[in-house]
């Protein structure tokens, strides 16, 4: 397909592969920091403002409203309050955060500067996912010039206002990027979520008011003051503001990271020149996943749809943390979701029945269908096993403390919606259908 979707002005990506674009030099040359210096004449609560009225929601996959988090932070708290960055990315399918640590740290930084002004905060721990070495680096790095430029430190940009900012690296699992284990992490315990609420926002790090935001939120907050709320909300539609970013993998022909308007559907990212440039030949799309492996599946005719939050919730899907995983028609269906439940049962803390319990057994009883030793009755029983972790619709009721135990029954629900006849064909033919490849015409 040629171009036809509506070409983006880049906001966060712009100085992707530039030479030296991680730099506090090359930032400030592209007006990095501009908007930190006007937050510096604002008062605190028009800041907030400014971000409520942006549109902004969250990129680590809820899409909650940022000002209305902000906001949520009492403001005569007699404890200290903290702002902790989740650059925990561990949902599969999404790689877009690395990229941002990589490429254009400061934005992030500038971005954590203006926050910690709004809320009042004096001490910021930015937590990497253990695997991100090079990345954290990168960031911290990017740390030591904004305390020689004295933009952190003891006074913010010549403010009477003093921030401090850590790196901290988690130790690899996937459960500390939910806010409450990342906090108990932070804190040197075992990542283990806690029963919300109350929200991190009034009593999260060491008991004290926390802000959990993600590293693209915080990287998208500098061009909201520097230009505008006005500006940044008419980039993206009535109730989701700006950019964001996508990560496009699985089959097809050009995959990566791209920075993509609220209005681009999933169609034009898989087909469009500009992204990822049609399917392998010969092959043909079945299914896509549209927000890493916890959002629902979507089939071939389904994806005509906006990469956008509320778009994709009319779907009974999410936008979730911006994974889009394609799936072609040589693709098994059983095969790929045990392969997420797997996934799921290895990373469940364990805190809760449901899931400790319910994710081996969606894991035990697909590798059983998968490999033909289907028996009847298991598609129900697996079925149920799911809607015991959490029912769908809709999504966010589970029965389990955090969101992990939704995610492992979302996909678990959507993929017997959707694919109920290749499940039963595995039980009929008593063997897979589509062969031993692992991953469609990627095995
Ligand atoms: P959530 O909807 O419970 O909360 C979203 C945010 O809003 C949280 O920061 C929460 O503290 C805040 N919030 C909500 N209601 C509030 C209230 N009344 N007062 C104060 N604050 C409030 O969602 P959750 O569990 O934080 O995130 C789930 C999502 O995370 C999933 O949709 C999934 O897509 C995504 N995810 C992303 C990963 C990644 O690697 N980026 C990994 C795993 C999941
Ligand atoms: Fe742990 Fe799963 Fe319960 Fe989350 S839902 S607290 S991962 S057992």
């Amino acid at each position: 397909m040629a171009s036809t979707a509506k070409a983006v002005e880049p906001v966060i990506s712009a100085a992707w592969g530039k030479p030296q674009s991680w730099t506090l030099d090359s930032y400030r040359q592209r007006g990095g920091y501009d908007g930190l210096k006007r937050a510096l004449t604002m008062e605190p609560a028009a800041i907030i403002d400014e971000v409520k009225k942006s549109n902004l929601r969250g990129r680590g996959g809820a899409g909650f409203p940022t000002g209305m988090k902000w906001s949520f932070v009492p403001k005569d708290s007699p404890k200290p309050k903290y702002l902790a960055v989740n650059g925990d990315e561990s949902e599969p399918g999404t790689f877009k955060d690395r990229y941002i640590l990589e490429n254009d740290p400061h934005m992030m930084l500038e971005g954590i500067a203006i926050a910690s002004y709004a809320l009042g905060v004096h001490t910021c721990y930015v937590y990497l996912r253990g695997e991100f070495k090079f990345q954290a680096e990168r960031t911290q790095a990017a740390i030591d010039e904004a305390y020689k430029a004295g933009i952190f430190g003891k006074s913010m940009l010549g403010k009477d206002f003093q921030l401090d900012c850590y790196v901290v690296r988690g130790a690899g699992a996937y459960i500390c990027g939910e806010e409450t284990a990342l906090l108990e992490s932070l804190e040197g315990k075992k990542g283990w979520p806690r029963l919300k609420p109350p929200f991190p926002a009034v009593v999260g790090l060491f008991g004290s008011p926390t802000v959990v935001n993600n590293v693209e939120t915080l990287a998208s907050v500098p061009c909201i003051l520097a230009k505008g709320a006005e500006w940044y909300a008419k980039l993206g539609t009535d109730k989701s503001g700006g950019t964001h970013l996508v990560c496009l993998s699985g089959s097809v022909n050009r995959p990566g990271v791209y920075e993509v308007g609220m209005h681009t559907t999933i169609l034009e990212l898989i087909h469009d020149d500009q992204y990822g440039q049609g399917m392998p030949k010969g092959r043909k799309v079945k299914a896509v996943i549209p927000g890493g492996s916890s959002a629902p599946v979507l089939g071939a005719d389904e994806l005509d749809v906006a990469l956008e939050f509320e778009a994709l919730k009319m779907k009974q899907t999410m936008a979730g943390s911006g994974g889009v995983i394609v799936m072609d028609d040589a693709t098994c269906m059983v095969r790929s979701l045990w392969r997420v439940a797997r996934f799921y049962a290895e990373e469940s803390c364990g805190q809760c029945t449901p899931c400790r319990e319910g994710t081996p057994w969606q894991t035990r009883l697909l590798r059983k269908i998968e490999e033909g030793r289907g028996e009847p009755g298991d598609i129900d029983m697996l079925s149920n096993v799911a809607s015991s972790i959490a029912p769908y619709p809709p999504i966010g009721l589970g029965n389990t403390i955090c969101a992990l135990g939704d995610a492992a029954a979302l996909p678990t629900h959507s993929f017997l919606m959707r694919f109920r006849d290749e499940f039963e064909a595995h039980l009929r033919e008593k063997r897979c259908p589509f062969g031993d490849r692992p991953w469609g015409s990627y095995g």
